[in-house]
């Protein structure tokens, strides 16, 4: 649960140095399941000749990601990969080029996985022309809802676009490879969107016969008080993406397909490093953890404690304009006034600074969150050391 710098100062982390690191950091079986595979090969270029390990794992990821269908694994060496993937095989098998995605949301920094993405104008600047035919669309953001209704009166406006102007007006269904979400947005500021929401897209993907890719990156895992968050809405992408958590900090990636739409020809696509054997068995010793201490039911549990302790700061703190998550993927974000909700993104700063002086490990999210994502084997105690650091910031910046 901590991180030693080079001083000696010690910080307790609630960033799992970006939803990483799930199980903690040195983990003393992952680690010595690194060890014992470094001493016995290091690379077999997958792709070429098969090594058990990576076969273990992508039977493991069949098994436990949600479908009971035949699936088929890419592995690769991150996040952004994993998307690629998922963009290339979904325009393969569809024969079709467009795609929707979502404003607020990320999928990493290659050309493909940029495109998608919809968090920062910066990303994208210079780096133009993107692939093009990708259409973004308003997320179910409700504390800042692009149609600026309230749910649920609004009866899901943000479903109502895609479904009655995105689709009928600019993005014929018959050009639609599918739609990417992330199931709660992550670098977008962890907004958890309505049941509803995840299953109208299910509904309209499946009324359009398209693909829905759940990019679960971020929430994988055991991060969101389930295995994978798609489970809270029983839902059964076509392919998900996975990385950061899979082999707690180890690089992997990996893209989960149903077999049908994974129906490509050798060489569509390919790399070297993708499933090396050191990294899979960092996942399967991950993975083990995860599963054999049920460390979702913990993220759930401790998920609740921190949201309702943090709802007790957003009655007490004017600048806390809105709390909320799922398990331990929790975003709080600041505003310079409640009514107006203008983002406080100095302020937000400012909190990250004075708690990361005083030994608590936060990250930003949004445009001025705070997002929590501790290890999933955090206590209760460890909960309150940090969110006393939090408490005493607040009140000494006068927020
Ligand atoms: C939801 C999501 N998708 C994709 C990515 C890209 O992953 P990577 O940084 O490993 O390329 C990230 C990274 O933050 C992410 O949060």
């Amino acid at each position: 649960m901590t991180l030693t710098d080079p001083d000696g100062n010690v910080y307790l982390d609630f960033s799992s140095c970006i939803a990483t690191t799930n199980i903690g950091h040195s983990d003393p079986n992952v680690t010595e399941a690194i060890k014992k595979q470094i001493e016995r090969i290091l690379h077999t270029s997958p792709s070429d000749f098969y090594s058990e390990l990576t076969t273990k794992l992508a039977e493991k990821l069949v098994e436990i990601t949600p479908g009971n269908f035949p699936k088929r694994v890419f592995f690769s060496n991150s996040g952004t990969e994993a998307i690629e993937c998922a963009f290339k095989v979904a325009r393969w098998h569809t024969g079709r080029i467009r795609m929707i995605s979502f404003i607020g949301s990320f999928h990493g920094r290659t050309f493909g996985s940029l495109s998608l993405t919809g968090s920062r104008a910066h990303h994208f600047n210079k780096f133009s022309p993107l692939v093009p035919e990708v259409t973004h669309v308003p997320y179910a953001y409700c504390y800042r809802c692009a149609f600026k209704k309230e749910y649920p009166k609004c009866g899901l406006e943000c479903i109502n676009y895609i479904e009655n102007i995105v689709l009928k007006s600019i993005c014929p269904p018959e050009e639609l490879a599918g739609i990417v979400v992330e199931p709660i947005l992550g670098e977008g500021g962890y907004v958890v969107p309505p049941s509803d929401f995840i299953l109208e897209l299910k509904r309209i993907c499946e009324a359009n016969n398209l693909l829905l890719i759940f990019d679960e990156v971020q929430t994988g895992f055991g991060r969101t008080g389930k295995l994978f968050a798609a489970e809270h809405w029983k839902v059964e992408p076509d392919i998900i993406c996975l990385a950061k958590a899979i082999a707690n900090g180890f690089p992997m990636g990996a893209t989960v397909c149903k077999s049908k739409i994974m129906d490509w020809i050798a060489g569509s696509h390919a790399n070297t490093f993708g499933g090396n054997p050191v990294g899979c068995a960092a996942s399967l010793a991950t993975i083990e953890s995860i599963i054999s201490q049920r460390l979702w039911e913990n993220s759930e549990k401790l998920g609740n404690y921190l949201l309702f302790r943090l709802n007790e700061f957003k009655e007490e703190f004017k600048s806390i304009g809105d709390v909320r998550g799922k398990g331990l993927m929790v975003g709080v974000e600041l505003v310079k006034n409640k009514n107006t909700k203008e983002p406080a993104r100095e302020e937000r700063d400012l909190v990250l600074k004075h708690c990361f002086e005083k030994g608590l490990l936060l990250l930003p999210g949004g445009f001025s969150t705070l997002r929590f994502a501790p290890p999933l084997i955090i206590t209760k105690e460890q909960i309150d050391i940090g969110l006393n650091i939090l408490y005493q910031t607040f009140k000494g910046l006068k927020l």
